[in-house]
């Protein structure tokens, strides 16, 4: 549990990211708005700093987080980039794909960013706020989803409020997210056996048309591996039931449509885009998970493109719950 303290609401302007930069250089964290989701930031090189996201978000400490870098440049700093890793950073960032490289130790990266891994997950984000606070910063900045472990991923800054006011040093409010599901994850710790080890915005084909070999998926689902924790089956949960493929509600269910749904409350995308789906679908669910409905049906999403990037949350938020309140 983290102490109780007063979250300052700060915003995009020059001095809004000023003071947000003050804060994380001070060892407070910060919560920040980038292309996929809200980050809860904090300074990648200090343990103290570090500790307290993951007391925040009462996040398992064996689920290691990704360090944000201004540059690709930056990278070389803190991981071994093979000429494979730097063709795709070069390739996707900035933007919505994180690298899970091998660490390159002794440069200073707090042992809890890693969870005591050899490897390293790094990604520059695509948002022009994001990347100025990283500069200014002048600390990577390691920075998990800023929702409480389990829950749903944030989107906006009054959805970290909701569930981490109180609990953090600042949120830099700069609207809603653009993305929308977190960043697409590959393993290149080596580089001939790429591995997806979460999808999102980037698809295993964009990665492939570059590297010229297609990432493997990882072996499966597990609850404690170290090396795909992001795999966790019960994840990005809202706290009503969730049931997938529904044409029409059941009694106490709301009913989500994409493309043409007849009888939908709400729909992701009326014209059946993916992108505005994907960018749409945690403020969605955050909506209607106010406790007005019991369970969420949510219309088929096609498994194409982003939609395997949404299907794959949903999966998680639709799987059964660890007991006891997540
Ligand atoms: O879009 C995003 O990636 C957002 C924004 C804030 O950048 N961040 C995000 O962080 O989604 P988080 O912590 O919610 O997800 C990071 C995932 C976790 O599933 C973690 O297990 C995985 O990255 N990860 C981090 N380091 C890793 C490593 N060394 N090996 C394998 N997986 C790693
Ligand atoms: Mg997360």
């Amino acid at each position: 549990m983290s102490e109780r303290q007063v979250t300052e609401r700060l915003d995009d302007s020059a001095a809004g990211i000023a003071r947000g930069a003050e804060l994380l250089r001070s060892g407070a964290t910060v919560a920040f708005p980038t292309e996929t989701v809200y980050g809860l930031g904090a300074n990648a090189l200090d343990d103290d700093a570090v500790a307290k996201i993951y007391a925040a978000k009462e996040r398992p400490s064996f689920n290691p987080l990704i360090a944000h870098l201004p540059d690709a440049e930056s990278a070389l700093i803190y991981a071994h980039m093979s000429p494979e890793a730097r063709r795709v950073a070069d390739a996707f960032w900035p933007g919505p794909l994180t690298l899970v490289l091998p660490l390159r130790s002794g440069a200073g990266l707090s042992p809890l960013v890693t969870a005591g891994n050899d490897s390293v997950a790094l990604r520059v984000p695509n948002r022009p706020l994001a990347l100025r606070l990283l500069r200014e910063a002048g600390v990577p900045v390691a920075a998990p989803s800023a929702n409480p472990s389990g829950r749903i991923s944030p989107t906006t800054a009054d959805h970290v409020l909701a569930g981490l006011d109180g609990r953090i040093g600042a949120v830099i409010d700069g609207g809603p997210c653009t993305v929308g599901v977190e960043s697409t994850i590959l393993g290149l710790t080596d580089p001939r056996h790429p591995v997806l080890l979460r999808p999102g915005s980037v698809t295993a084909e964009q990665i492939a048309s570059v590297m010229g070999i297609m990432p493997s998926l990882p072996a499966g689902p597990d609850d404690t591996s170290p090396i795909a924790p992001g795999q966790m089956t019960s994840h990005y949960a809202p706290r009503a039931g969730v049931r997938l493929n529904a044409t029409t509600a059941r009694d106490g269910e709301v009913l989500v449509g994409f493309g043409p749904t007849p009888g939908a409350d709400i729909n992701l995308s009326p014209t059946g885009d993916l992108a505005e789906a994907a960018a749409r679908l945690f403020a969605v669910l955050h909506d209607l998970d106010q406790g007005k409905w019991d369970s969420i049906a949510v219309a088929p999403i096609p498994q194409e493109g982003v939609g395997l990037a949404i299907n794959d949350r949903l999966n998680r938020a639709a799987a059964p719950r660890p007991s006891g309140p997540a």
